[in-house]
């Protein structure tokens, strides 16, 4: 992704790129590679700083992790106050916070930025999440915009925030993408177990789904994953793939966030904890004899089940969205960072992995109201998932009688369902909290904090009498 960045960089009119890899060797196959790129080969550090205009910008592509530390060091220790270092790897945004801290004392600035899109975004233009100082981005702007994938005509790139924000912001990006993908894959199954539809034509499926409101990169690259077919053996690759999914650790991270946050983002959790179950081989095999008691699921008409799917999958994903971005406005207050909710849909619609025509419509709902409480609420959004709940109760229940696991399908629709709810049973977790340890409640119709004298008379008492 390094290289691919650095070429995307050199390729733009006027741009001269340094290169530097703790390998050198690693350097001089980029410059051979690469000989249109006119990149300038470093060998050390020192090297690397002298061949760079002042202010100087460097961008570090390592590994999240211990390493980047190690790289910041060695620039800090060669750069001079006023020059960019820029990590662009996929850090925790704590990480982001203590480092932009601690490079900031030198007079050296420091810019977390989520870079999205892979190594193919990398060279054509990824979506870019730079946090860091305003002053920083000053110098940066005008060269991370000439980088940047390009959506109606702007560029996808925007100073999301201080220190960490950015990083912050590609984290719930990828938890978005985990609940995406995982979304995809239960339609997938439902289709393929319930639907009797080939890969092939699953794919044929996604095609068609790819020219509506669901159009996004996902949907569309798991058409071409589907389609094809393994040469070894004839089979479609998808059934020949190991089913155990594995993880960088950029999901659970969002969910660890929120948690701290105090965010339900249901559907990201399940998707999260669909990969690390896929991933427990013993635990499924010792399971696997285990009784379903299920029921067969045969639909009458096929195309009205596809379309109950593609309708699940839409209001879910709608689901995923608004959790992430409910974490984005529980972060921004934490954190105190100025996030403009619609920039950030803005610059997720072309370069990065979540990439989705649908994100007009989230760029529309916080332009007409800044202030909207949960995305799923905007009446654009309300109107789709009210369009789809028919099916997508038909989809869970029918896969809860089945036997087929939905676990962000189904997540996600009792998250709609307890968002909306008149009452909660949350009033009896708050009386059984009371009963064992005095936690105390409110009341309904008056004001105040009460315990009930669970172990004595059963009188209620107010709060100030409780201990
Ligand atoms: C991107 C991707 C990218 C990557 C992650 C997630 O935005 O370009 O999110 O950052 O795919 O490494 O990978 P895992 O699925 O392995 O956690």
């Amino acid at each position: 992704m390094g290289s691919n960045l650095a070429r995307n960089l050199a390729s733009r009119e006027g741009n001269t790129v340094a290169v530097f890899n703790r390998s050198y060797e690693k350097t001089e196959t980029l410059i051979t590679e690469h000989p249109e790129a006119g990149f300038i080969a470093t060998s050390s550090y020192e090297e690397f700083a002298a061949a760079l205009q002042k202010p100087r910008t460097a961008i570090i592509m390592v590994q999240a992790g211990r390493g980047t530390d190690a790289v910041i060091d060695a620039l800090t220790a060669v750069f001079e106050p006023g020059d960019i270092i820029v990590d662009g790897g996929n850090a925790l945004f704590t990480d982001t916070i203590r480092r932009e801290a601690a490079v900031r004392a030198t007079g050296i600035n420091f810019v977390g930025a989520g870079i999205s899109g892979g190594e193919e975004g990398a060279l054509n233009g990824p979506s870019i999440m730079p946090g860091g100082s305003a002053e920083a981005w000053q110098t940066l702007g005008p060269i991370l915009r000439s980088i940047a994938a390009v959506a109606e005509g702007e560029p996808c790139v925007t100073h999301v925030g201080t220190d960490g924000a950015g990083h912050f912001v590609k984290m719930i990006h990828n938890g978005i993408e985990y609940a995406d993908m995982q979304l995809i894959a239960e339609a997938y199954d439902l289709l393929r177990r319930v639907g009797g539809l080939e890969p092939a034509e699953i794919a044929e499926v996604f095609a068609e789904w790819n020219t509506g409101e669901l159009e996004s990169y996902l949907i569309e690259i798991t058409a071409e994953v589907l389609r094809q077919v393994d040469a070894s053996t004839g089979k479609p690759l998808v059934d020949v793939i190991l089913d155990q999914a594995g993880a960088k650790g950029t999901g659970a991270w969002t969910v660890q966030t929120a948690l701290d946050l105090g965010v339900p983002v249901s559907g990201i959790a399940e998707a999260v904890f669909a990969r690390s179950l896929s991933s427990k081989p013993a635990q499924r095999a010792a399971a696997s004899a285990m009784p379903a008691a299920a029921a067969e699921w045969a639909p009458d008409d096929r195309a009205a089940f596809v379309e109950d799917v593609r309708r699940a999958l839409y209001a879910s994903k709608i689901i995923a969205y608004s959790q992430g971005f409910d974490a984005i406005v529980a972060g921004a207050e934490q954190y105190d960072w100025d996030i403009k909710k619609g920039e950030i849909a803005k610059i997720w619609r072309a370069g990065c992995i979540i990439r989705a025509q649908f994100l007009n419509r989230i760029t529309e709902a916080y332009a007409a109201d800044p202030e909207l409480v949960a995305l799923v609420t905007a009446p654009y959004f309300t109107e789709a998932v009210a369009g789809a709940l028919p099916a997508w109760r038909r989809i869970v229940s029918g896969a809860a009688l089945a036997g087929i696991p939905t676990p962000t399908f189904a997540s996600s629709l009792s998250y709609y369902d307890g968002l909306r709810a008149d009452r909660l049973p949350a009033a009896l977790v708050q009386g059984q909290r009371d009963f064992f340890g005095a936690h105390t409640y409110k009341r309904v119709d008056k004001e105040g904090t009460f315990h009930t004298l669970w172990s004595g008379d059963r009188t209620e008492i107010s709060a100030t009498d409780a201990h």
